[in-house]
């Protein structure tokens, strides 16, 4: 196949890129290259000849058409957002921009290309969106696909806005979309800023470990290499116009997680003093949902799929890997 990726320069489409060559697929990834997009994550990518870069932002609707006019790709990953639910707070505007404007163009875009193809069978529009459009649970019970939408922070307001477009796009126009709503992700190439990478670099550098309130909110824990498969099979063989919640059941709450990290750390440096000595307490983030947990059985009964990285197993190499790869992520603390 040929398929054209956005976002892919950012951790997850990346990690994608590589699956997806890796696989044999040629790709396309349009990105603009945000403070969060970084060249960086596709080593020895950029010279393969399944592999082609855009430099585009999604915003843009008119570049978008004259790009998949010249590649005529097969399917369209949608994975280009802004992320991170602390910037969401102090500047909204470029997530509502990119988000919601930016999906909008896109499946214009799309829409347009799969037209003038003549309604293309074979054509899928897989949109990656997050469980955070669900809101937050107590204790008990996940979501599932039917669970109503209630995004609490201006990043999960501005997910839940464009899933409905996707899905609008689906009833209206007939577009052959699929949307995807995953769990925390984790895994080599994430910006430093998010949770477990932040945690990583400053055990490593025996700096203060920042703990949102009292660190009891849970969040469930999905390996990158596991949802890049995901996504893959939805887009093989997904139902048009379905949704698929992606997680992997291991759920743990924010403090129970980090003293996890900080005893990896503390088994590399055993002569250290316990890196959990570091961790601090901070005012709890505005609107902070308590717990995320997603009901997957419809991924897993319906396509075979189930994760295949267990959160002990992950996060020791997810250390690993950001010990042994300073080069990558020291440029990125400034
Ligand atoms: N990371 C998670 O835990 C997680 C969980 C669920 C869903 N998601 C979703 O997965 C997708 C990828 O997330 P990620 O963590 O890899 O994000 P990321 O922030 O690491 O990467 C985002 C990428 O999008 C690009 N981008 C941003 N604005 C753009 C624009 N206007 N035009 C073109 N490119 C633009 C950036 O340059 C970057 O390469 C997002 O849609 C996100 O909502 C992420």
């Amino acid at each position: 196949m040929k398929l054209l990726i956005t976002g892919g320069s950012g951790f997850i489409g990346s990690a994608l890129v590589r699956h997806a060559i890796g696989l044999g697929h040629s790709v396309i990834n349009v990105d603009n290259l945000t403070y969060a997009g970084n060249p960086d994550n596709l080593p020895g990518i950029s010279d393969n000849p399944l592999y082609s870069f855009e430099k585009a932002d999604i915003r843009d609707g008119e570049k978008l058409r004259e790009i998949l006019e010249t590649h005529v790709p097969d399917s369209v990953i949608h994975l280009a957002a802004e992320t991170h639910v602390d910037r969401s707070i102090q500047f909204s505007s470029e997530f509502i921009t990119t988000n919601v404007n930016g999906t909008y163009a896109l499946l214009e875009a799309a829409l347009h290309y799969w037209e003038q193809r003549g309604n293309d069978g074979k054509f899928r529009f897989l949109h990656v969106s997050t469980d955070e459009v669900y809101g937050q649970l107590d204790h008990e019970g996940s979501f599932t696909e039917d669970s109503p939408y209630r995004p609490s922070s201006p990043y999960s307001a501005s997910k839940a806005a464009s899933d409905h477009l996707v899905n609008a796009w689906h009833m209206t126009y007939g577009l052959p979309v699929l949307t995807t709503n995953c769990s925390n992700t984790y895994g080599q190439y994430q910006f430093p800023e998010k949770l477990i990478p932040k945690v990583i670099i400053n055990g490593i550098e025996k700096k203060s470990i920042p703990v949102y309130g009292n660190g009891q909110n849970i969040r469930e824990w999905l390996h990158v290499n596991d949802l890049v498969d995901a996504l893959m099979r939805i887009l093989s063989d997904g139902e048009i116009g379905q949704i698929y919640n992606i997680g992997s059941g291991s759920e743990i709450a924010n403090l129970a997680l980090v003293k996890m990290i900080c005893e990896i750390l503390d088994s590399k440096f055993p002569d250290l003093s316990p890196h959990s000595e570091h961790i601090q307490f901070v005012n709890d983030r505005a609107g902070h949902d308590f717990r995320y947990s997603l009901d997957s059985s419809k991924i897993r009964n319906g396509l075979g799929w189930k994760p295949s990285v267990s959160l002990d197993e992950g996060l020791c190499e997810t250390v690993n890997w950001y010990l042994e790869n300073d080069n990558w992520w020291k440029p990125l603390m400034n």
